[in-house]
């Protein structure tokens, strides 16, 4: 079932819209809702007795390659928020090129959605030897990275075919922000906000589906947007990764040239690029960060991603286009931002005539280095 395409035409389409079912499977028998007699909570099997250690460790590295590597930069905000514990990026390969110093204090997930990337799962053989908790995220059960790892988290996501991850993006996010929730929920101080995430993580499959009620807007976008050159992404705080995202979709399916790149960056160089004719899109989502969106690219061909009901606030004199998505909480934002964002490169992907679900030069999973 899961690997026909049924009525859509390529498998990335059909993974886009199946992700109000994605997540409800990932978020399934662990998102745990309460009731007069019970609390909220998580409940994260594969983890059980591991958490206490993943508390008291120094420091959490989250090391993955792509778009799994984005998937842990949506997220890292919240771990830190509700974990308390420093969060290090690492792109898996540079890890390994630098032979970056690991400790036995230190807890490493590994994200990867096939679980066979080489360079991820060198990382994770390196991390292990040098005593490292070692916490896999995958999407196939059985897999190099979930059996090398000492812990994990399947994603549940179901078959993704398609080259260019889409579910397995959104639901990497949701499980991350529920590995937070669950290192965070001996605090009393943050109760309230962990309940406002995990309501709002069950709503989530219904707003996502909200989300993909734009695809005609989005297709209609495509169809104006076709024949540019470059495209470059800004986004801050949780968004940073919409763009960094938003931007890898693009290139790896339209093949056209686009940057992610954090707007608080942008005065430093980017700027510079910024005239009359240079296409920009600039997530700029409701939350904490808002207030320090700079709105220096104005001279750009804007085009603003911002919360249901802000359109007029964000762009008074209507000369930007909008892509006016619904409000969550801010750590979970990126999944409601990127759908649509999908549903752009897919489509700029089919009207530039390219093939979508095996982009040229690139291997859905690349198992050498
Ligand atoms: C390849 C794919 C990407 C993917 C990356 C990491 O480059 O083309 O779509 O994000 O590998 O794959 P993984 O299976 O580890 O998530």
């Amino acid at each position: 079932e899961q690997i026909r395409k049924g009525n859509f035409e390529h498998f990335m389409q059909k993974e886009i819209h199946e992700q109000p079912d994605s997540l409800t499977m990932t978020m399934r028998g662990r998102l745990i809702r309460g009731g007069e007699q019970k609390a909220k909570g998580i409940l994260l099997g594969g983890l059980k007795d591991h958490l206490k250690t993943i508390r008291r460790s120094r420091r959490i590295l989250c090391i993955g390659c792509g778009t799994s590597y984005n998937a842990a930069l949506a997220a890292r905000p919240v771990v830190e928020e509700l974990s308390g514990i420093p969060v290090t990026m690492e792109i898996a390969s540079d890890l390994l090129d630098r032979q970056g110093p690991i400790y036995r204090e230190d807890a490493a997930i590994f994200v990867s959605q096939s679980g066979e990337t080489a360079d991820t799962l060198q990382a994770l053989e390196y991390a292990e030897s040098d005593g490292a908790l070692c916490v896999g995220i995958t999407n196939t059960v059985g897999s190099a990275i979930a059996r090398g790892s000492h812990c994990g988290i399947h994603l549940n996501a179901g078959c993704e075919i398609g080259v260019a991850s889409t579910k397995a993006y959104t639901s990497q996010i949701a499980v991350i922000v529920m590995l937070a929730l669950a290192l965070g929920d001996y605090s009393l101080s943050t109760q309230q906000r962990r309940n406002a995430i995990m309501d709002d993580l069950y709503n989530l499959p219904s707003k996502v589906r909200d989300v993909l009620k734009l695809d005609k807007d989005m297709k209609e976008l495509a169809a104006l947007l076709m024949d540019e050159q470059s495209l470059l992404v800004f986004g801050r705080g949780y968004n940073y990764a919409t763009a960094l995202e938003c931007a890898l979709k693009v290139k790896e399916v339209s093949l056209m040239h686009a940057e992610g790149i954090v707007a608080g960056e942008m005065k430093n160089g980017p700027l510079a690029l910024v005239d009359e004719t240079l296409l920009i899109i600039v997530i700029a989502t409701r939350d904490a960060s808002l207030n320090k969106q700079q709105w220096k690219a104005r001279k750009g061909r804007l085009i603003v991603m911002c919360t249901e009901g802000d359109a007029e606030f964000m762009c008074p004199d209507r000369t930007c286009r909008i892509i006016e998505v619904p409000k969550v909480q801010d750590c979970l934002q990126p999944i409601i931002n990127i759908v649509s964002l999908q549903l752009l490169a897919y489509h700029l992907t089919v009207f530039r005539g390219f093939n979508v679900d095996q982009p040229r030069n690139l291997a859905k999973s690349v198992t050498t280095q």
